[in-house]
């Protein structure tokens, strides 16, 4: 594994959606210097690093997941000297910003792109996945046809207006497929490193990379793409030490290798992550099943080799709000995991005031099922819960209507609130090695239906249990150790006997043991 910087060591990551954070100049969406204003909540809250969703120029038919100019924010949030700014402010509260790399596609309006489509060739013919033929698909991609002056098909990445960025085939079998090392897939490369290197030499300290596991087509395996990104680290060592990769992946054991430092557990794909928190019956609404993901992630961890260096969200930009699925003191239990793992875990804005998700909204910049888990934080009782002062019908989302929407305000006041426990919570993890990124798991007790969660964390011999049971009735967990110290106990805790403890319903403890 490549080198890390120590701080992820300890990360507790806050994720904005900048759209909808803080708007500081009255025009309904939220900004850069909004983000900057709420820094000292963020640390305050306990955690040490932001992670920013992308915040460039952009036609927004993907909330900005469509870049048109990599290396300029966009006007709508303020300016380059804005987010440097905020960098600053950031880094003077012990604070470290991730942006977010959308290295895979562009938007179809960059420069690149309408460059590319050109009949004659150019510079950026090959930045793109092109067929030579209008009559030929990319077959296995969606496809860009009947647009360009030039004959051919561009693949797409995701909606049909991201064309995809040409990192070459592994194994190219098409006349038009370009290799890895060919010149074009080279110049892509080398122009992803020079966005890289334009923000890390401005401050930033690092990134989240979008789909960071698609680069290479037709990979074996990830084969392909893990090469590509060994290069990059190879750049990174040499010029950028210290800057923090994370990956939108979902296979620790591929990006690990490919040099990124930690990778997220994903809500699509095998992770069973949403067997917890958002299915029919996720586990921590207190009558589901936890076992399959508990076998996914041990195998996960395994291949990893024991690192355990996968972030574990509360919920993101792309999936159901938390507290759509999981309600009341539940999601202090689900907290109470996501703030006991290995890896960074990440809090998705809002959710550490349990949110709402905002039913029947019409899709706002490509966000469909998603926009009602992008609508404008809630700070206080003031107009528009304190997010903006634009009139209602101008902001970016709609606030959620309910009269009794939770705000940061309300729950600062209120010592049993979701967010003092979770500032509870993170403070114990400061406090305790062992539960922060790099203690080793293993787990007691699988979450199988109606049994609890439980496994210790561990890091240079010093030793903690934890047991989480969402479920109705108490359960019995056998350990190995000697029940020490309570650190942490919800709801009414367990009873400890010798090598036994008896988990209460809708109750937690984290126990130190020798
Ligand atoms: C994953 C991002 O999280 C999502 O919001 C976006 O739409 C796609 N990648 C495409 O970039």
């Amino acid at each position: 594994m490549s080198k890390r910087p120590e701080w992820l060591d300890n990360a507790v990551f806050y994720e904005i959606y900048p759209q909808s954070f803080k708007d500081t100049d009255g025009d309904g969406i939220g900004n850069i210097n909004g983000i900057t204003e709420k820094l000292p909540y963020i640390k305050e809250l306990g955690c040490t690093a932001i992670w920013i969703n992308p915040c460039f120029e952009s036609p927004f038919g993907d909330a900005g997941y469509d870049v048109s100019d990599y290396c300029k924010v966009a006007p709508r949030y303020g300016t380059n000297d804005d987010l440097v700014n905020l960098f600053h402010e950031a880094h003077r509260l012990g604070l470290h910003v991730l942006l977010d790399l959308v290295p895979g596609h562009t938007s179809w309006e960059h420069p690149w792109f309408k460059e590319s489509m050109k009949a004659e060739r150019n510079e950026f013919t090959d930045r793109y996945i092109w067929t030579d033929s209008i009559w030929e698909e990319p077959a296995g991609y969606g496809s860009l046809r009947g647009i360009s002056d030039r004959d051919g098909s561009c693949a797409v990445n995701f909606f049909t207006h991201q064309p995809a960025l040409n990192y070459g085939f592994y194994k190219p079998d098409r006349p038009w497929q370009q290799s890895m090392d060919s010149a074009g897939a080279i110049a892509t490369r080398e122009a992803l490193k020079d966005i890289m290197r334009f923000w890390l030499s401005r401050g930033c300290d690092g990134f989240r990379v979008d789909m960071a596991g698609s680069l290479v087509k037709n990979d074996e395996n990830g084969r392909g793409t893990i090469a590509l990104w060994q290069n990059i680290r190879a750049f990174l060592e040499k010029e950028f030490p210290e800057a923090a990769m994370v990956s939108e992946w979902g296979e620790p054991y591929q990006s690990l290798a490919g040099g990124f430092h930690m990778d997220f557990l994903l809500h699509f794909g095998t992770s069973h992550y949403n067997d917890l928190f958002r299915c029919e019956k996720p586990f921590f609404e207190g009558n589901g099943d936890a076992s399959e993901f508990v076998a996914k992630y041990t195998d996960s961890y395994g291949r990893s080799k024991g690192k355990g260096l996968i972030c574990i969200p509360s919920g993101n930009h792309d999936m159901d709000r938390l507290a759509r699925h999981i309600h009341g003191d539940n999601q202090k239990l689900a907290f109470a995991f996501l703030l006991s793992m290995p890896g960074a875990p990440y809090i998705y804005y809002g959710d550490e005031i349990g949110m709402n998700y905002v039913e029947g909204l019409t899709s706002v910049e490509g966000g469909y099922g998603r926009t009602g888990s992008r609508s404008p934080m809630q700070w206080d009782d003031s107009v528009n819960a304190g997010f903006s002062t634009a009139p209602a019908d101008q902001l970016y989302i709609p606030m959620d209507p309910d009269p009794n929407r939770p705000t940061v305000q309300a729950q600062l006041g209120d010592k049993a609130s979701l967010l003092n426990e979770i500032k509870k919570l993170i403070s114990l993890r400061q406090a305790n090695k062992p539960l922060q990124s790099l203690g080793k798991i293993e787990f007691i007790c699988n979450g199988a239906a109606g049994k609890p969660l439980a496994y210790t964390r561990s890091l240079n011999g010093e030793l903690i249990f934890v047991a989480i049971n969402p479920g109705g009735d108490s359960a019995e967990i056998s350990i190995n150790g000697t029940f020490k110290e309570v650190i942490y106990r919800f709801g009414t805790g367990a009873d400890l006997h010798d090598k036994k403890c008896i988990i209460h319903a809708g109750s937690a403890v984290f126990v130190t043991l020798s």
